[in-house]
């Protein structure tokens, strides 16, 4: 018995209790009140008496108000976790333009060096549930709000720089193929891996999933790529197309399979406590947002494929011009209220930026408002974190589930109206998107690029040993298929994964 609290005792010096920020918020609060904050009451504010919040043994429950509500509400208080990018962590800072944009858009945030911009960000997995590692190999969210004077600004983008499809038919295979077994409810990497292999353009994303380059070491050392073309206008009306980027200011880096798998195993929230740690010790992690741009005869030369997420576009032709810079200074005072309840949609634009004219965005435009009404409720845009605080809102839509805040008043509630109610404004021009006509994806040539020439020789051996483990235990039927993609992206690249699985290639 000695024995025993002897080990227990030599176990506990063992950890380290110098102060960690992100460990010890809560010893933060109780040195920042330093007495209770208060009485405790009921949600109608009532006081509650000691009796009533320790004594329930013996006595009628359902007289005791704040027992009834503590256990109404823990019972009823999940919500629907995200259907993708579920995991993530946020925070919020302030966007500063650092160079003129407006000769290409004429949106009023960017519409002159040293204006500035609240922001909140998201930062996320996109397959693992709620509960999963940050480290996963996985694609990773970046999405960006910017509170402008002309309502908010969404960029939601992911940490690679194109996009597994180009035809929105397949969001719902990608997201039931590369999850749980209906059966089993366990990850299925038979279906993962066939999705995958049926699907030959995804490949340009997953070498890059699977390659050094897709976990970062921290989310400050991680890249953003808003994926689709935007169509801007500038104040004289006329279109440029911008791909849009997030460049960390420390600098791109990532961990390799090994040092990912022994960080995830501590502590599967790695990410999200070294964000909070960051911003908590005023280690600001900041970023540059650059685009690059094409003119209307860059995209008469250049072709339909400069709209197409499954591809880059050629950095050589099109290098990226610096906007403006973002760094996050805040974490959530409550995650719940501020990042669970944050609400992105690609279709949040403001005046000179149009959207993008693939199908995939206008997908997307529709997806993400009718999850946000199903996770959220109907009025989600009136969640603080989601309101355009620096604009007003004048909808006349009116009521549903709360919040609803002041209901737009008094004010007429149907248009056209002889009352006074809000009207339209009229714009000196009215651009459209564009028209495009898409075709199959074909993207080998993007593929067979990052593989054979972008990659060095480590970079390849590692890719390879990443796919091998992860085909390991996956069946022949799939293998095959994945080996045949693979053979056209580059022999190299089929030869090297069939020696790693004992396969032939002969077939
Ligand atoms: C057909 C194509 C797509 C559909 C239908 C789709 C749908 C969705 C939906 C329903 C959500 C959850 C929204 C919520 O509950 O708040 C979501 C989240 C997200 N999607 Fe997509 N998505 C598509 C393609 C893309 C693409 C191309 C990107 C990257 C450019 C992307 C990046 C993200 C990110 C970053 C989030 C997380 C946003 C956050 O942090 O809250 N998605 N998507
Ligand atoms: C904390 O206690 C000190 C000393 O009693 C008092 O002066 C101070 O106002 C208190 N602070 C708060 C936030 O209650
Ligand atoms: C479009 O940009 C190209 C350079 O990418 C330039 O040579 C051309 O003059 C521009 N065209 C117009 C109409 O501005």
């Amino acid at each position: 018995m000695l024995f025993f609290v002897l080990m227990l005792a030599a176990a506990a010096v063992a950890y380290d209790r110098s102060y960690d920020s992100a460990r010890d918020h809560i010893l933060d609060f109780k040195e920042r009140t330093n007495e209770s904050i208060g009485v405790l009451t009921t949600e109608t504010g009532a006081p509650v008496s000691y009796k009533e919040a320790s004594i329930t043994l013996n006595k009628p429950l359902i007289l005791n108000a704040h027992f009834m509500e503590s256990i109404n509400h823990i019972v009823t208080k999940n919500i629907p976790e995200r259907i993708v990018h579920a995991k993530g962590t946020g925070a919020f800072g302030t966007f500063t333009v650092t160079h003129d944009f407006t000769d290409v858009c004429m949106a009023d945030f960017l519409s002159e060096v040293g204006k500035q911009t609240k922001i909140a960000v998201r930062f996320s997995t996109t397959t693992g549930e709620k509960g999963t590692s940050d480290l996963n190999r996985d694609i990773r969210g970046f999405s960006v709000k910017f509170y402008t004077n002309d309502g908010n600004f969404d960029l939601v983008g992911i940490n690679i720089p194109m996009f597994f499809y180009k035809d929105p038919h397949n969001f719902r295979s990608s997201v039931q193929g590369r999850r749980r077994n209906p059966s089993s409810n366990l990850m299925d990497i038979h279906t993962s891996w066939d999705f995958l292999s049926l699907l030959p353009e995804s490949l340009n994303t997953f070498l890059t999933v699977f390659s050094d380059r897709s976990i970062p070491v921290s989310y400050s050392n991680m890249r953003g790529h808003a994926i689709h073309t935007y169509q801007v206008v500038n104040k004289y009306g006329e279109s440029s197309f911008c791909r849009f980027n997030c460049e960390p200011t420390a600098g791109f880096k990532t961990l390799t399979a090994q040092e990912a798998k022994k960080l995830s195993s501590a502590d599967p929230d790695y990410l999200t406590r070294d964000l909070y740690r960051l911003i908590a010790d005023g280690d600001y992690p900041c970023w540059t947002l650059n685009a690059q741009v094409l003119n209307m005869t860059d995209v008469h030369k250049m072709g339909p494929d400069v709209f197409d997420a499954t591809k880059q576009i050629s950095q050589k032709l099109f290098p990226p011009v610096p906007i403006g810079k973002f760094c996050l200074n805040r974490n959530a005072k409550n995650f719940f209220a501020e990042v669970e309840q944050m609400a992105f949609c690609p279709g949040n634009v403001v005046k000179g930026i149009l959207g993008a004219p693939d199908k995939l965005y206008e997908a997307r435009v529709l997806a993400y408002r009718a999850a946000q009404v199903h996770r959220l409720g109907g009025n989600f845009n009136k969640i603080p974190v989601n309101c355009p605080f620096q604009t007003r809102t004048l909808t006349y839509n009116r009521d549903g589930v709360s919040p609803v805040g002041d209901n737009e008043g008094d004010a007429p509630n149907y248009y056209p109206n002889s009352f006074n109610g809000p009207e339209p404004y009229s714009p000196e021009f009215e651009p459209s998107l564009i028209q495009i006509e898409e075709t199959k994806a074909d993207n080998f040539e993007q593929s067979r690029e990052l593989y054979a020439e972008d990659m060095t020789e480590d970079e390849r051996v590692r890719l390879v040993n990443n796919l091998v483990e992860s085909l390991a235990e996956v069946t022949d039927i799939v293998r095959v298929s994945l080996l045949k993609t693979f053979g056209k992206i580059h022999p190299d690249l089929r030869q090297r994964v069939a020696q790693g699985l004992n396969m032939t290639t002969c077939d």
